[in-house]
Formats: C-alpha cells, structure tokens, sequence
C-alpha cells in the first residue's frame, strides 16, 4: 500500500428534488489506492452531511455505487483514485444517465427493475421461493421465480453509456435484453420472445456496444443482444416453415 497522501478536487453534482442543478467543489487528502467512493464518503464525513449517494457493499457486487467520473460509468467502490486522476488533479462526479436523478447521485432505476420483472426476474422471492435452493425438486419446477442473470449486479451502468437508451426512454436497455438472452437459453418463452421482438426491443439496438465497454461484471450486454437476434430470428423462420 502506497503511503502517499494526494490533494484533489472533487466537483460534485447537485439537485434536489425539482429544484435548480448545480456543482459544488470540495479538496479533499486522499491515499490515491483508495477509491472514489472512499473520496466522496470523505466529503460527506468532513465536509457536507447532506450530500446523498449510494452504496453498500464496497466490492463490486450490489451494483448501487455506479456514477460518472469524468463523464465515464464506473463502479466507484473499485475505481481507484489514481486510475482517474493525479496529484492536484480534478474529478468530476456526476449521477448516471438515463435515469431520473432523485438526489444528488442517486437515480431512480425502477424502470429497469420492472422491465426485469416482466421479462420473468423476479426482484423480491417469497419466502417459499427463497429457501427453494435447498429443495432440489421444487427447484426445477418453479426456477424461474428467483432466476436471475449470471454476473449482472443489475448496476444500470451499460443503460446509463447506451446511446438507443439516451434517446428513446421505452428502449428496454441493454441490461433487460442480456438478462433475456439468458432466459431464452431456456426454451423461448412467447411472452419473452413477445416483449425482446418489439418496437422497444433488440431491434432497437444500433450495435454502439458502449454497454459492454462500461459494464464492470463482463455480462457483454451488447454480445448477447446480437445473440438473441440470432435465436428471434431461427424462431421467426422455424415459425415460417411449420405453417407451410
Ligand atoms: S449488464 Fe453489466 S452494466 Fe448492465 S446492469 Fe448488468 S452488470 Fe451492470
Ligand atoms: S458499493 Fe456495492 S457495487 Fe459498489
């Protein structure tokens, strides 16, 4: 562990509620192994008790800590300061896009969460579908009530960077397509195939793959959209040729 301290500044985004936008600068002295999350914990520790942001798990796995540094989506609890910035140097620390701001850094991803939820990833189990790992045969029957997609901390990262998503706020976005993809390893369901082959769906996509570039799990979202059309469309011509 480097035992240098760095003085930097960190120029934070504000708003609350519908009121005026703006950006408030803090110095703070920082260990440059530590990470953004750890600097904006410190301006909140020392310096603005109001300032509100979100976190929980401090190593990349509950997905709640994603921002913009420097206009960049990075999960900022394993961002470290050196990576994005330098001694007396500047951070800009913005909320993610595509996402209504609620405070501060704080966004409202239900959208993403309700899209999850109707393509079959159920966001809260009951109690009998919690403890359901344990039971090996309810397991098989009822898999889809807890499934979710491998890896995806369900961060909202890959819709914040998606270009389709800054421009078309029914886009189901990049996170609910993979998590699709996933679930149509499983035979195709029609309300699955219904919902991904739509307007708002796949076809939405125009292959910028900045979801893939900033998604800190490796899911691929953009690799797995382009697989899926692969599947809709060996569906659609299998559909074609069992009428005739
Ligand atoms: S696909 Fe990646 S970037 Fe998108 S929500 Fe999941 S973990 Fe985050
Ligand atoms: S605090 Fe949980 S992913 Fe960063």
């Amino acid at each position: 562990m480097n035992d240098t301290i760095w003085t930097i500044e960190l120029k934070i985004f504000r708003q609350r509620a519908d009121a005026q936008r703006y950006f408030q600068t803090f110095q703070i002295e920082i260990n440059p192994d530590e990470y953004v999350l750890d600097a904006i914990e410190k301006v909140w520790a020392f310096h603005d008790r109001s300032l509100t942001f979100r976190h929980a798990c401090h190593h990349s796995t509950c997905g709640a800590c994603g921002m913009l540094v420097n206009g960049i989506e990075k999960l900022t609890c394993i961002t470290s300061i050196r990576s994005v910035t330098q001694n007396n140097g500047k951070l800009l620390i913005e909320p993610l896009r595509n996402f209504p701001v609620l405070s501060d850094l704080v966004v409202d991803t239900s959208s993403m969460f309700k899209a999850l939820e109707e393509i079959g990833f159920n966001q809260v189990a009951s109690l009998p579908s919690a403890c359901l790992p344990y039971e090996r045969k309810t397991l098989e029957h009822e898999r889809s009530e807890y499934q979710r997609l491998v890896d995806c901390i369900e961060c909202g990262m890959c819709i914040s960077a998606c270009p389709v998503s800054l421009t078309d706020s029914n886009y189901l976005g990049p996170a609910v397509l993979a998590a699709a993809h996933d679930a149509s390893s499983q035979p195709l369901s029609n309300k699955i195939l219904e919902i991904v082959d739509s307007r708002d769906g796949l076809w939405r996509c125009h292959n910028a793959f900045e979801c893939s570039a900033v998604c800190p799990s490796n899911v691929e979202p953009g690799l797995r959209i382009m697989k899926m059309r692969q599947t809709v469309i060996a569906h659609r011509i299998k559909k074609l040729f069992s009428r005739g």
